[in-house]
């Protein structure tokens, strides 16, 4: 039976570093509050003019090209998951190509908006590519410019000590061996909660769903005109509602429960147990939300790769990274049972599991 295996694998972050102490500069936050609610200390930020998101994914995506032992021309599929693409449209899948200098127009490039869960979302689409023997080298990239789009006074604190900026990529291709590759993903949704984690402006909605929706009467400052104006307003501006919003505390909730739930579904799938993951590499959302599951699980600090306190949470680049790092310092081996799994805006999330 035919398997996608991540032949390659990389990860590329910013050099600007931002601690908790520059942050403390510019709003009302503490170094303290930061750690205790999240555990991260510093995150990375691009540089204006020479780093965007499609350039960061393109310099994660040669790494895991090398790796995979082919060139770009090999490629023959782009999966580009972010929540920041470098414009409205088109996605960053094309920007990426044409920074990768793949001018090959055969291949498809899919871009995917499922914020945090975006990798887990291309890595199941991407294995079904590959088992059906429709592509033999799909590359996926999760990358993320947030620092970009943050609101950095004191209003937007709790959104923006969290994010940090940077890329992951892995390339998939087919295995005939049932000692190796993905075994088993799955993904969910529940479109419920959407606002509770969003950033909704600018944005093609109108007005809709506050006003059908959501029970709850928001000005947008919408012109007075036949036509337009809809998409991006004076009003909008003034009003700070031009950055993303989080309800922290209710997410931490959906999070704690939808992260197990994702895992036992995965393991079951597989006919595996929880004691047989050697590695889990959770999306890096929040520190304790990785300490609560790992608690959940029964597993060991050694079981668990954390470096949301390094990074920041980097949404659909975390899990790339954070796999990536863990390879490269020989903390998965051969044969390693590991399990990703991730949740976030939509609410979306979902789980994998694969044999290293
Ligand atoms: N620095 C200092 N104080 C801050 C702050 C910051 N960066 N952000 C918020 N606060 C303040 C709030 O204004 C509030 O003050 P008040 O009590 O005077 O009103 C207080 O801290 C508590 O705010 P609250 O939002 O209830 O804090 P919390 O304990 O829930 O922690 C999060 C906030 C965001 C860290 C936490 O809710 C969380 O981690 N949620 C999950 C978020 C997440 O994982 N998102 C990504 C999902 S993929």
């Amino acid at each position: 039976m035919t398997r996608a295996k991540i032949a390659g694998i990389g990860y590329y972050v910013p050099e600007k570093v931002v601690t908790n102490q520059d942050l403390e500069k510019v709003m009302d936050t503490t170094d303290e509050w930061i750690q205790e609610r999240t555990g991260i200390t510093q995150r990375r930020y691009g540089n204006k003019y020479e780093e965007t998101t499609a350039t960061m994914g393109a310099r994660a995506a040669e790494k895991a090209i090398e790796r995979a032992g082919i060139t770009k021309e090999d490629v023959d599929f782009i999966i580009f998951a972010t929540l920041s693409p470098d414009y409205y449209f088109p996605g960053c899948g094309v920007l990426m190509q044409r920074e990768l200098g793949i001018t090959k127009t055969e291949i498809g490039a899919l871009d995917i908006r499922n914020q945090c869960s975006g990798f887990i979302y291309g890595l199941s689409v991407a294995d079904q590519f590959v088992r059906t023997g429709m592509y033999k080298n799909v590359l996926l990239v999760g990358a993320e410019t947030h620092s970009y789009g943050l609101d950095f006074s004191t209003r937007g604190r709790n959104v923006t000590v969290i994010f940090g900026d940077g890329a992951g990529a892995v390339v998939l291709q087919p295995t005939e061996s049932d000692q190796e590759g993905i075994l088993t993903t799955n993904m969910h949704s529940d479109g419920t909660y959407a606002e509770k984690l969003a950033y909704i402006n600018p944005g093609c909605h109108g007005g809709y769903h506050f006003e059908h929706n959501l029970n709850e009467e928001v000005d947008f400052g919408y012109p007075d005109v036949e036509y337009g104006g809809l998409f991006l307003t004076q009003h909008m501006m003034d009003h700070a509602q031009t950055f993303p919003n989080m309800e922290g505390q209710f997410v931490f909730k959906m999070a704690v429960q939808k992260f197990p739930e994702a895992i036992h579904e995965a393991l079951q799938t597989a006919g595996l147990e929880k004691e047989d993951i050697d590695m889990f590499i959770p999306h890096q959302a929040n520190l304790r939300i990785s300490q609560f599951v790992q608690r959940q699980l029964g597993l060991k600090d050694e079981q668990v790769w954390n470096n949301i306190q390094r990074y920041g949470n980097t949404t659909a680049a975390s899990i790339p990274i954070a796999l990536s790092e863990a390879v490269e310092e020989g903390a998965v081996k051969e044969g390693d049972l590991v399990c990703l799994a991730a949740f976030g805006s939509g609410f979306t999330w979902g789980a994998a599991l694969l044999r290293w």
